[in-house]
Order: structure tokens, then C-alpha cells, then sequence
């Protein structure tokens, strides 16, 4: 199948990447960036902005199915949820066959106006009348890693909440489940998709700190209000479907994490 993937230069779309063309698909990567010179023979390129809707409808031609990973937490509004409408109102004019889309486990739950812009975004894409797939991920390793090191700004200590709750997935494993996805065919709401286990932020600390040589305390961090009790009370995470790869395996595999 040729696979139409935005956000494909993103940390889950490099893996979508390798795992769509590891399956045999042909890959039109959409990016606001142009071709890169060392992208592989095979690899298409489509220079697009959801935002503003250049290039969306040359992007479309003659795909059979489309990824969409696109997103941008800081400017939500304009680019996940009216991006995501002029994505799918124009693959509904180019009557594609399958539109797949890439949301975030617990976001009805959780008040968090990104979220709420995801939330929007599904709604738009259940009502564009284009055959869809929604798959609900939960937050990835990657992101967590990068939330630890945001933390250890602070000097001598490492500040956190520890007891959020966390079921954190590998990037390589969600983009294998949208793959799978892709070749199912339109599924409406999947299952959501989650990391194996539950971990509260305090214990994943203490395998990122080993991993990472830190040796510094960590600290309780005591954060008020609703968005900190959701996260406490772990709305983030799901009894849906699971990946493999654990954080303590991936904080130690050098090939996961440089992949993030
Ligand atoms: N991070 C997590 O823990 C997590 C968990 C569950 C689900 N998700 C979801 O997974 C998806 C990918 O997340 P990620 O963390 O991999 O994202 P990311 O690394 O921040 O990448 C964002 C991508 O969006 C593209 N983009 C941004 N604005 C655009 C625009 N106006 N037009 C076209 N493309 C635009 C960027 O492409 P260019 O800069 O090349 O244009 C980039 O490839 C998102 O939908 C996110 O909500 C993330």
C-alpha cells in the first residue's frame, strides 16, 4: 500500500516510517520541511502544512491510506484540531480509503487543554465521513525520558511528583500497532495501546536515574489541582492492549533510546 504519513520527521513518525516500509508499504512522508538529500530511493516526500493548508491536496494523490501524527502541543488550536479538519475534508474529496489517527489514551479524563484539543481532533475525524481508525496511545518512554531530564534542571536535587502514574509504551511499538492498523482496514475506535506495566513517576525515576549515572535524591514534588489528581490516579493509563518493551528494558537499550 502507499501510506501517506504525516508527521513522519516526528519521534513516532521516524518509527512509523521503518515499520510501514519493514511491512512492505511505500512511504510518502509529509513534512513542512523539504526532502532531506539522504532519504532513501523509495521514499516519498510531500511538502505540506495542515495549518495552512499548502500542499494538503498534492499529498493526497493516489495513497491508499493516511497516517496522521502530525501535531503541535504548543499551537493545538489551529494545527491538531483545524489541521486535522482540513486534512480529513480533503481527503474526503480525494475519496481516500482509510484515515488513521493517532490520539493519546485517557484524554476525555484528563483536563488538559492539549488533550481537549485531541479530543476535538477524533471528533472531527469520526464525523469527516472518511473511512477511519482511531488508536489511543499512552504517553511514550521517550517522552517520560524527556520529562525526567525537564526535572533535573534543578541543581543538586530531582524534583517530581512522584506518585504519577505512568504506563509508558516504546514509539517502535505504537507505530508497529498503526501499521497493523493500516493493513486491517477502517476499525472505527481501536482498542487503546499501552506499555506493559504501570509505574509510578518516582520508581521510573529511580531506573532512569541508574541508567543515567544520576546519582543525585529525588524529591517529592506535591503539584495541586485537577490535572496533577489525574495523573495520580493514573486516567492515563488503560486495560486495552500492551507492548513488550518495558521502561527499565528500553532505558538500556542504546538502539530505543537513540531512536527517540
Ligand atoms: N509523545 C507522546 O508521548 C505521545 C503519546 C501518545 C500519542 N501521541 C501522539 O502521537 C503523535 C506524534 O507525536 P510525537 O511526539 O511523535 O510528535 P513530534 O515528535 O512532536 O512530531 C510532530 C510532527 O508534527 C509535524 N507538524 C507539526 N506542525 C505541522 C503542520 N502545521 N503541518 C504539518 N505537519 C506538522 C512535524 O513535522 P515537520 O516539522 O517536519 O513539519 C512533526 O513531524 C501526536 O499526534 C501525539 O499527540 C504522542
Amino acid at each position: 500500500m502507499k501510506i501517506l504519513l504525516t508527521g513522519g520527521t516526528g519521534g513516532l513518525g521516524r518509527e512509523i516510517v521503518r515499520a510501514a516500509e519493514d511491512a512492505g508499504h511505500t512511504v510518502r512522508v509529509a513534512s513542512r520541511r523539504a526532502r532531506p538529500d539522504d532519504a532513501p530511493a523509495g521514499r516519498e516526500w510531500a511538502r505540506m502544512d495542515v495549518e495552512t493548508g499548502a500542499g494538503v491536496r498534492e499529498a493526497l494523490a493516489g495513497v491508499d491510506a493516511v497516517i496522521h501524527a502530525a501535531s503541535d502541543p504548543k499551537r493545538h488550536a489551529v494545527v491538531d484540531v483545524q489541521g486535522t479538519r482540513r486534512l480529513a475534508e480533503a481527503a474526503r474529496a480525494a475519496g481516500t480509503a482509510h484515515l488513521v489517527y493517532v490520539s493519546i489514551v485517557g484524554i476525555d479524563q484528563i483536563p488538559f487543554a492539549y488533550y481537549r484539543a485531541k479530543l476535538a481532533a477524533e471528533q472531527v475525524v469520526a464525523a469527516s465521513g472518511v473511512p477511519h481508525s482511531i488508536l489511543r496511545a499512552t504517553q511514550f518512554h521517550s517522552l517520560v525520558d524527556a520529562m525526567l531530564s525537564g526535572f533535573a534542571r534543578t541543581p543538586l536535587v530531582l524534583p517530581l511528583p512522584k506518585t504519577f502514574r505512568f504506563q509508558s509504551v516504546a514509539t517502535s511499538e505504537a507505530a508497529e500497532r498503526l501499521v497493523r492498523a493500516v493493513k486491517a482496514g477502517p476499525g472505527g475506535r481501536l482498542p487503546d495501546f499501552g506499555g506493559p506495566e504501570v509505574l509510578t513517576l518516582g520508581e521510573m525515576a529511580e531506573a532512569w536515574k541508574a541508567a543515567r549515572g544520576i546519582r543525585r535524591p529525588t524529591v517529592h514534588l506535591p503539584l495541586p489541582g485537577p490535572l496533577a489528581a489525574a495523573f495520580r490516579a493514573g486516567k492515563n493509563t488503560s486495560d486495552g492492549e500492551r507492548g513488550t518493551i518495558r521502561w527499565h528494558d528500553w532505558l538500556r537499550d542504546p538502539a530505543q533510546v537513540a531512536r527517540s
